[in-house]
């Protein structure tokens, strides 16, 4: 018999302690098999941090703020907060960054929170344009969402450049010094809620997905819809045509970016007339990667529809309240249906929802956002 050193490494102990139960030709075998299968996923998890750690360090795009008298500065890209319109050079719109003048706003939220401070960042972009589009190389580092790495630079930059793609930029504040925005999703918390008229009340109201306001649908989620976010399968554009609704497009995969060309009706084969391409916005894989790191963690793939959508309107609003977020077991999946999970979908290797939801009650505690709740009897 031989003596076996104890070793403090746990899958090295699991390898020897499984040889020593077989016989020695199978032995071999196995504790080959084992040992790799080790490997593989301390490869992996090794692998995954050390992505992570790049997520979290290479710079994101950020926007130079807009000066008096100032037009485009430098061919540094800018995305809209004021929506001051301007043009460049060669008339194509340009979204600007202007810091929000709002005495009591998210943005001046930093001077209080360290935890926000940490994360947040005024003016990264949030919209793609026609400067992203010159200098598509910077987005090659990631995959989509976060980057265009194995998608056809030729394609996307004549997308962006496209007649078609007006991407006028934001006009949220008109004259207003505080705006005010909801953000909806679908929680079947809202089914019963009577938050109708509130959310209609804001002077900005998100909406994404399955987004349905009509009947009587609308004294629980309201009517009003400013800005709409979505992705091929989950859109819903029929409920939008005829408002004027600001559509914000997000790419998960190949296909998404093909499908741009068919919001904006440039494939005539599959024309649709469903929406109008002058309202298109396509949120930025940096602000994908941004909103990733900074404030998920880096927890699963990637961040829902949802998450995006309301990291969206904490940048570009100063003071927001979301409705029908968080799935809560008391309430069905959705505000238009009556299905309840017997066990909620914690996490899926695609998108962590309850990391989603604590991220929810932090931005709430610590006053970046206030998030609807509702107790039922
Ligand atoms: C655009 O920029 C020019 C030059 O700075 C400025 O005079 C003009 O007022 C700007 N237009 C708008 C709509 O902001
Ligand atoms: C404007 O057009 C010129 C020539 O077509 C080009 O060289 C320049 O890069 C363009 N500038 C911008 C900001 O698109
Ligand atoms: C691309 O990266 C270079 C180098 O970091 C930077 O100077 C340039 O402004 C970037 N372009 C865009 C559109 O962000
Ligand atoms: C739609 O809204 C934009 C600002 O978001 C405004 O400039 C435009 O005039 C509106 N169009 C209609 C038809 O109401
Ligand atoms: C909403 O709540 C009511 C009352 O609890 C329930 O009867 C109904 O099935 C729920 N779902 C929808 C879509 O109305």
């Amino acid at each position: 018999m031989r003596t076996m050193k104890v070793t403090r490494c746990l899958p090295c102990r699991l390898v020897v302690v499984v040889a020593s139960h077989l016989r020695s030709r199978k032995r071999t075998v196995v504790t080959v098999l084992l040992a790799s299968f080790i490997v593989v996923v301390l490869t992996q998890k090794y692998w995954v941090q050390a992505h992570l750690q790049y997520l979290l360090e290479y710079d994101f795009a950020v926007s130079p703020t807009r000066r008096a008298g100032n037009t485009v500065r430098t061919k540094v890209p800018s995305y809209a907060v004021t929506g001051e319109t301007n043009l460049t050079e060669n008339n194509s719109m340009v979204d600007f960054y202007e810091p929000s003048k709002c005495p009591r706003s998210i943005a001046s939220l930093p001077k209080y929170s360290q935890w926000f401070r940490e994360r947040f960042k005024p003016n990264v972009k949030l919209f793609l344009d026609k400067l992203d589009g010159d200098s598509i190389g910077n987005l090659s580092f990631y995959e989509l969402p976060f980057g265009f790495k194995d998608e056809n630079h030729r394609f996307i930059n004549r997308l962006l450049h496209h007649g078609n793609f007006k991407n006028l930029p934001l006009n949220l504040r008109r004259d207003k010094e505080c705006i005010s925005c909801a953000v909806v999703g679908s929680g079947g918390i809202l089914n019963g809620s009577y938050a109708g008229k509130e959310i209609d009340a804001h002077d900005l109201v998100f909406r994404l997905n399955t987004a349905i306001t009509y009947g009587r649908y609308a004294k629980d989620v309201g009517s009003r819809t400013d800005f709409y976010m979505f992705f091929p399968e989950s859109a819903h554009l029929n409920s939008f045509s005829g408002q004027n609704v600001t559509l914000l497009y997000t790419m998960y995969k190949s296909f998404d970016v093909e499908y741009v060309a068919e919001l904006l009706n440039i494939n005539r084969l599959r024309i649709s007339r469903r929406m109008d391409p002058d309202r298109l916005k396509i949120i930025h894989p940096d602000f994908f990667r941004y909103v990733f790191a900074k404030f998920l963690d880096g927890r699963a793939m990637k961040p829902t529809t949802g998450a995006i959508v309301v990291m969206l309107a904490v940048h570009l609003c100063d003071s927001v309240t979301i409705y029908g977020f968080g799935y809560d077991p008391q309430f069905s999946m959705h505000y238009y249906d009556a299905e309840f999970l017997k066990r909620t979908y914690r996490s899926t290797w695609t998108h962590d929802v309850e990391n989603e939801k604590r991220l929810w009650g932090k931005l709430h505690q610590e006053g970046a956002l206030r998030f609807f709740k509702r107790d039922v009897m």
